[in-house]
């Protein structure tokens, strides 16, 4: 399937090489509602097709070598949404990894996820080790899922995290550095996102990854999340392999 996909979108990022190619990119995947309403659908009909959204990116990141692909999930204020509509997204997410995980794991993909355990049913949080466990050893994508997951909330918890530890007395506040912090997130050992797409055309970060964007390349994208496909992905992609990170320093083509 990929193949064809492949040839009907230029790719100005080396495949493979590694050059111009993001390391880590990390999609907000907005307006499954919008994208039912406008065909008269209810919202979950949305959140469903989704999910075959979902497949395409892992199996498009995979063709392309990316390392990490981050998927926001379920975000920390979503449980603001009408009750049948987060007990769907729950449900949804149960099936996504009971049907998906093995192949997953067929695939040599490691599963992690991140945000907010606490708080979510029993039998959600069983699944989730479940996932991160069997896939762990695995070397292919790894694909994160940003689950009852808020930027601001992760950074609340790493800080309590350190605060303990000082307060045990093993660790010296002035040995806190920006690595210190880093591993006490939940994305400890995943490096920060070379790229975030936000699909739906909405212009905001939502709590995403507030700690690790500090230095993203931004794509926003005018398609809703369940039309996402290869194409777009790889045209995503292309937008940044254009971009001109200079973290501050000179760029690299006028030195
Ligand atoms: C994204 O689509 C999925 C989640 C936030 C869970 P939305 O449900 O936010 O769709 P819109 O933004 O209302 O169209
Ligand atoms: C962000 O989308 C969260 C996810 C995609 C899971 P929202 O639809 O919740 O964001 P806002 O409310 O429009 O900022
Ligand atoms: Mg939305």
């Amino acid at each position: 399937m990929s193949g064809e996909a492949k040839r009907s979108a230029p790719i100005l990022a080396r495949e493979g090489t590694g050059e111009g190619m993001p390391t880590h990119i990390a999609i907000i995947m907005d307006g499954n509602g919008r994208w039912a309403a406008q065909r008269g659908l209810p919202r979950f009909e949305g959140h469903r097709k989704g999910i075959e959204a979902i497949r395409r990116a892992v199996r498009t990141a995979t063709d392309l070598g990316i390392r990490y692909l981050t998927v926001y999930s379920f975000s920390a204020e979503n449980w603001r949404r009408p009750e049948e509509e987060v007990s769907f997204l729950m449900g949804l997410l149960k099936r996504f990894v009971r049907h998906d995980l093995a192949e997953l794991h067929s695939s040599n993909v490691c599963v992690r996820i991140i945000g907010e355990r606490e708080g979510l049913p029993s039998d959600i949080r069983l699944l989730l080790d479940e996932a991160e466990q069997l896939t762990r050893n695995n070397t292919g994508l790894t694909l994160v899922i940003a689950f009852n997951y808020g930027g601001r909330q992760e950074i609340v918890s790493a800080v309590r995290a350190l605060a303990r530890k000082v307060k045990e007395g093993t660790l010296d506040p002035s040995a806190i550095d920006m690595d210190i912090i880093s591993e006490a997130l939940d994305t400890r050992g995943i490096p920060d996102p070379d790229l975030v797409i936000r699909t739906s055309g909405e212009q905001r970060v939502s709590n995403f990854l507030t700690w690790q964007t500090a230095y993203s390349e931004f794509v926003f994208l005018p398609d809703f999340w369940p039309d996402f496909d290869e194409a777009i992905f790889r045209a995503a992609i292309d937008e940044y392999s254009r971009r001109d990170r200079r973290f501050g320093g000179l760029s690299a083509k006028a030195s």
